[in-house]
């Protein structure tokens, strides 16, 4: 290849703006591994990062795309050789590092994940970031004891992409699961139904409280949002429960008092998709191929688009106007 198509983030004074344009593999970042393409997604990052909403890139211009899927074109790795299928998540990709919404990517070796058995190059994507997410806070919240006795797991954001798989991967292992959303409309909830949502809670008319313990409603949570609703889970988990916190839809900030920790024996276990232990990484993506992988994933992942549909498709994202997730098909199976 000589030149390719990429979406490429600029700062053009204090602003952030993003733009299709034709560079060359001497552009990109360094690292061992060079990938065509075959898919990427969007998850909120890629979407506050080309809408320019949030300084996303640590450094710039920048490739957007925290995630891709492909087939690797030369390695500098012995690990890898041309041909090889497989996924990319996380890793500073997209951020430090250039990213997937380009026909090409190079990454380092560290980063790649060979493709797992069960999963093919567009499926990949259609988990990325946000299903790896959700497997994570299923596995941290087993690994402590959560167990579907415990009583029905509240998931925030629930009609996102990190909720959506949340939603579908804990019904899977037998809970029943809250979704507490801000959609009210008969299309979400019929999503929401279809992923198992055993009840559907309207975030808008949520009492939240304010004593620092309220009665104990949830026995574990799946949050996206911090800010009040993650405050609101702390004070209404019961006994023993687990919140991982995934997100920050709604706010970075957390108005709580240590109350349902000490006395309630409540857990807030953080959860972080970008760096990890590489052992922890394979593991959840054999797990999300096999016995995890949600049998619903076509309908979570019910659009495709491609790289020059991306700007609008992530304005709608920030505007919380999505069911579920986006692929974005770049050079696809062929
Ligand atoms: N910790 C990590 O490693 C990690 C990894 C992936 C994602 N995240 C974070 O997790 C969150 C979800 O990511 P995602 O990719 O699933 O995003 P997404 O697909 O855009 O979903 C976010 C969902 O949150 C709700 N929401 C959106 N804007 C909101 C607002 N202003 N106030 C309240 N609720 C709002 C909406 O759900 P309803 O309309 O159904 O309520 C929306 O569908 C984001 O904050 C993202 O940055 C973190």
């Amino acid at each position: 290849m000589s030149t390719f198509k990429a979406l490429r983030v600029h700062q053009v004074e204090k602003s952030f703006q993003s733009r299709l344009e034709q560079i060359q593999l001497s552009d990109l970042t360094p690292g061992e591994v060079v990938i065509r393409v075959a898919y990427s997604c969007l998850n909120y990052k890629d979407a506050l990062a080309v809408t320019g909403k949030s300084r996303i890139m640590r450094a710039m211009p920048r490739v957007a795309g925290i995630d891709l899927s492909g087939v690797v074109e030369s390695s500098a790795d012995p690990q890898y050789k041309p041909g090889d299928k497989v996924l990319v998540t996380g890793c500073n990709v997209g951020e430090l590092l250039d990213g997937g919404l380009a026909e090409y990517a190079r990454v380092p070796a560290e980063a790649v994940v060979p493709l797992p058995a069960g999963l093919s190059l567009s499926e990949a994507m259609a988990l990325g970031t946000a299903g790896f997410t959700a497997g994570m806070a299923l596995r941290r919240m087993l690994e402590n004891h959560q167990a579907p006795e415990h009583g029905p797991i509240a998931v925030t954001g629930p009609t996102g992409g990190v909720g959506s798989v949340a939603i579908s991967l804990f019904k899977k292992q037998g809970f029943t699961v809250a979704a507490i959303t801000g959609k009210t409309t008969p299309e979400s909830e019929k999503y929401l139904r279809m992923l198992g949502a055993d009840e559907i809670v309207d975030r808008n008319t949520l009492e939240l409280g304010s004593k620092p313990m309220e009665a104990a409603r949830w026995g574990g949570a799946v949050d996206n949002l911090g800010g009040d609703t993650l405050a609101y889970l702390t004070r209404t988990v019961k006994p023993w429960g687990n919140i991982g916190s995934v997100g920050l839809a709604q706010g970075f900030g957390l108005n709580t008092t240590v109350m349902p920790f000490i006395l309630r024996g409540v857990s807030l276990l953080g959860i972080h998709s970008v760096e990890m232990p590489r052992a922890w990484r394979l593991q959840i993506w054999e797990r999300l191929a096999s016995d995890w992988k949600p049998a619903q994933l076509a309908q979570i992942a019910n659009r495709t688009i491609s790289l020059e549909e991306v700007p609008a498709a992530c304005a709608e994202l920030i505007a919380s106007q999505v069911l579920g997730r986006t692929i974005v098909r770049i050079g696809g199976d062929s």
